[in-house]
């Protein structure tokens, strides 16, 4: 738990979470911080909470208290967006206090009501509506909807320039040393974009052209500052920020980063003679790749790869007349997430017959993936030293036209 002043009478309450399940799904191997801001002018009004991932805010409470604000004076509860990582804390709060009033959406009042069942006074807010908390202080509100929820909107304090952007601009990672970028080198920023690519791709990827509408609101606004609901706060480097964001969003079409996931899985050994083949290949071109077997890798260590990659290599043999199951799972998933518009090579080993190849053809017509094949390689059996240099051969050229786009 951190308590830090971000700017005069704005103090960011953070609180770290590991061993958990993101959206009880997504591991998060470094862990991810929960933000939560207090305002102050004359009147004090709470930026999305933080508890406990089981809706407890003993954590909230404690931070209040470590900067003397008593929870009775906060006057309003602005909720960005009404997810429980956010909002979680509000049926225990409105226990202790009573008196305030929720900000959000239209469509957060809807979601308030289905989640939570405390009867607070809702005041919903659209695009250019403010809030003015005296002393000079006036708030305003920008809608965001699908960044992440559909109720997710921005908050925006004229006064010192700052933006509580909700999920955008946020990541997975716990950064112990500070909360503000400033404090980080470069290097230590690049180890932390790998946080902030697999909580895109995993939590926001899919709203992809929403992200980038989200992020053209921010055109008309002066920014000194951007306050996510996770991970850093954004001062020195807060164009960098603005600008990989809209680059995760345009990579959903494909043409991403020159690099390569190749996603493999075998049954007996098979395929993964194949696999080393493929590798060998890689290595000899120099491009940048990434490697993932499944099962045993995490959908969303796979999807972070996949999301800067603008190919990818898909190595699995048929099993029982259709693609090796793990396989099929997680090409499921990254369609769903929307990670179109690759260029792809796929082989793999068969034994009865084949199936592999036109199952994934169908999930790549159901999906609406956009993405361009290579012609497949698939050989009987294990691999002999023709279909290990077929294999390399198509790499190879996978590799240039990757380099090409
Ligand atoms: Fe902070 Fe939408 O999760």
């Amino acid at each position: 738990m951190r308590v830090t002043e971000i700017e005069k009478n704005i103090h960011q309450l953070s609180v770290n979470v590991k061993d958990i399940l993101f959206e009880g799904l997504w591991e998060i191997p470094k862990g991810v911080s929960i933000n939560s801001y207090v305002i102050k002018g004359e009147s004090t009004a709470l930026v999305d909470g933080v508890c406990g991932w089981d809706g407890v805010p003993e954590s909230l409470f404690e931070l209040l208290k470590r900067i003397d604000v008593d929870i009775h004076s906060i006057r309003y509860l602005i909720l960005n967006h009404l997810e429980p990582d956010h909002a979680g804390f509000l049926d225990a709060f409105k226990a202790i206090h009573s008196d305030f009033e929720v900000i959000c959406s239209k469509k957060g009042a809807e979601l308030l009501a289905a989640f939570y069942d405390c009867n607070v006074p809702v005041r919903t807010v659209g695009d250019g509506d403010t809030l003015d908390l005296g002393e000079g202080r006036i708030l305003t509100f920008k809608e965001i909807p699908n960044v992440h929820w559909p109720d997710s909107m921005m908050t925006y304090d004229t006064l010192s320039k700052t933006l509580f952007s909700c999920d955008a601009f946020g990541s997975f990672g716990i950064m112990e040393q500070s909360p503000f970028d400033d404090d980080y080198t470069d290097e230590e920023l690049a180890e932390y974009e790998k946080e902030t690519i697999r909580y895109y791709s995993n939590i926001i990827g899919a709203f992809s052209p929403l992200v980038i509408r989200a992020i053209d609101k921010c055109a008309s606004l002066e920014l000194h500052t951007i306050a996510p609901g996770h991970g850093l706060i954004w001062r020195r480097r807060l164009q960098k920020i603005l600008t990989d964001y809209r680059g995760y969003a345009t990579y959903h079409k494909g043409n991403a980063r020159e690099e390569i996931t190749l996603i493999w899985g075998s049954m007996y050994g098979n395929t993964e003679l194949a696999v080393r083949a493929a590798i060998d290949a890689l290595e000899e071109s120099g491009i940048k790749y990434h490697l993932h077997q499944v099962p045993g890798s995490s959908w969303g260590d796979v999807l972070a790869s996949a999301w800067t990659s603008s190919g990818l290599i898909l190595a699995m043999p048929t099993y029982e007349y259709k693609m090796f199951p793990p396989m099929a799972a997680v090409l499921e998933e990254l369609g769903k997430k929307k990670a179109y518009g690759r260029k792809v090579f796929r082989f793999g080993s068969y034994g009865w017959s084949g199936g592999a190849q036109k199952e994934l053809e169908e999930i790549h017509e159901h999906l609406k993936l956009n993405w361009s094949f290579m012609e497949p390689y698939e050989f009987k059996g294990r691999p002999r030293a023709e279909d290990l240099e077929a294999i390399k051969q198509r790499v190879r050229a996978l590799v240039e036209a990757v380099k090409g786009s």
